[in-house]
């Protein structure tokens, strides 16, 4: 299948560290299709031996395995071209229609990595040069606007010049395995089933906890924060597999549908809510992995008295049959104490004990994203084969089953981007978002960012290398739960 991969933004951060390396992997294990060009778009004035040298220079830098040889570098450097644009000239878009038109394609990928600022132009320019032929699709990356109005603004434009089936809206954790892993284990399994729902679980916790601070974006961070950067797709994303009705097959719609349905039922906020039950922080300086790191305001791009989050906990519902009054707790963060994404399913108490269970000890499924990707189920058993004191007396002790499918699937793996590019190139919809699934994602938060903009308080500061301020600690423990570091 010929096709064209045009990186709008294509010196830019993403595409460096993430789009390319991901496609050279494509490459190298034989699935990107063959007769494929890459062209870089960017203000720079390059010709196509220097974009290929840039990237080179990058590539360069990759450690271990994932480096190229520079006879595949060679290979794969074929594929790649350059165009100068200004992203706001008709010209300049004749200019790449020409480029296009130097051969025949089956498809045209066009692939925004743009600040989202740029969406609308380019989407309008693209339709006015007729760039939005059928065999066009566009890749939108996230963040989607800045709250509910933008994002609809974007998408209007986006659906006038192209179909809602010519849209790939990424979140790319749901490229992850281990994001599609949480799919097969609900929906490739039965075993599960008859226990996921508000009779068995008692709640849910979602953490996406980051060591990182906001390196060398700061100024995008700082107008961004945490809500709009995580909750609003990544962690909403999570909490819609979690909490999703089996779909009636794989299709995108199918699949989109019920997702939509999760965003739908989620709890409205109440003033008392919002107080209540979504908590922000902000690190302050403290120490990460053994080393001192800045205070968020003192990183470079940072407004020194910025009141943006980079933390926050909230607790949730999905008001339906099945979730009703199930509390969702979700967490996210920089600077926090550990790089870690899981989510851990706590089932309610056996609900008459004839053994003596140690306290807080409950059945739980804890599904690991990141770094780890896995499995592990606890469950209690006795350790009455056990000699010393208490031997015989029937206590339970826990044990958990651990099941590690790095180990299982290891290097067979395809990681995020490099599934979802070669999806786009596919046309395959079910891991990208659609248009009512973003807006009602937004539609949810809009009112925590308008509690927040007239909210005195602010973020609460919490120590880089801790698990977020001790307001997120004092809000799950207000329904008798705690996180799962601290249980
Ligand atoms: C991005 C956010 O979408 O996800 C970043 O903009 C964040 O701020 C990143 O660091 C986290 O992704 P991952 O795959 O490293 O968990």
């Amino acid at each position: 299948m010929a096709f064209d991969l045009v990186f709008f933004g294509g010196t830019g951060d993403l595409v460096w560290r993430k789009l390319m390396p991901a496609l050279f992997q494509a490459f190298r294990h034989g699935s990107l299709p063959e007769g494929g060009r890459i062209i870089g778009v960017g203000r720079e004035n390059l010709s196509d031996a220097q974009y290929r040298q840039n990237i080179q220079a990058k590539f360069a830098k990759v450690e271990g395995e994932k480096r190229p040889s520079s006879e595949e570098f060679a290979r794969f450097a074929a594929l790649l071209c350059y165009v100068r644009m200004d992203l706001s000239r008709a010209e300049d878009y004749a200019a790449l229609r020409n480029r296009l038109e130097e051969r025949e394609t089956d498809t045209v990928v066009m692939y925004l990595s743009t600040a989202p600022t740029l969406f609308t132009t380019i989407c309008e320019q693209l339709a006015a040069s007729s760039l939005n032929t059928a065999r066009t699709r566009i890749v939108l990356e996230k963040p989607l606007g800045h709250d509910l109005a933008s994002n609809r603004a974007i998408n209007a434009v986006a659906g006038k010049a192209f179909k809602e089936q010519q849209i790939f809206r990424i979140d790319h954790y749901l490229g992850k395995p281990s994001v599609q892993n949480l799919f097969a284990l609900r929906f490739g399994n039965a075993l599960f089933e008859p226990l996921w729902r508000r009779e068995h679980i008692a709640h849910i916790q979602i953490t996406i906890a980051e060591e990182l601070g906001v390196e060398k974006r700061g100024s995008f961070y700082d107008g961004t924060g945490a809500l709009r950067d995580m909750v609003q797709n990544h962690a909403l994303q999570l909490l819609c597999a979690i909490g999703m009705e089996p779909p009636i097959n794989t299709h995108a719609d199918a699949i989109r549908d019920e997702k939509l349905k999760v965003l739908r039922a989620l709890k409205r906020w109440t003033p008392e809510t919002l107080g209540q039950h979504v908590i922000r922080g902000q690190y302050a300086a403290g120490t990460v992995d053994s080393q001192a790191v800045p205070a968020y305001r003192d990183e470079p791009g940072v407004n020194p008295s910025s009141h943006t989050e980079t933390c926050v906990a909230l607790r949730t519902e999905i008001a339906n049959w099945r979730w009703a009054g199930v509390p969702f707790y979700i967490r996210t963060g920089k600077r926090m104490a550990a790089r870690e994404a899981y989510i851990e399913i706590s089932f309610r108490p056996a609900p008459h004990e004839i053994f003596r269970a140690p306290a807080g000890q409950v059945n739980k499924l804890v599904i690991h994203l990141q770094p780890k990707d896995g499995l592990e189920l606890h469950l209690l058993a006795t350790g009455q084969s056990k000699r010393g004191p208490g031997a015989g007396a029937q206590a339970l002790a826990p044990v958990h089953l651990d099941l590690d499918f790095d180990k299982r699937f290891g290097s067979e793996r395809v990681g995020a981007y490099e599934r979802l590019l070669l999806d786009v190139l596919d046309g395959r919809l079910n891991l990208f978002v659609r248009s009512d699934e973003q807006e009602e994602a937004w539609r949810w938060v809009e009112p925590i960012l308008q509690h927040w903009a007239t909210d005195p308080v602010g973020p609460r500061p919490y120590n880089a290398g801790t698990w977020g301020p001790s307001a997120s600690s004092a809000m799950i423990a207000r329904d008798g739960f705690c996180w799962r570091e601290e249980s």
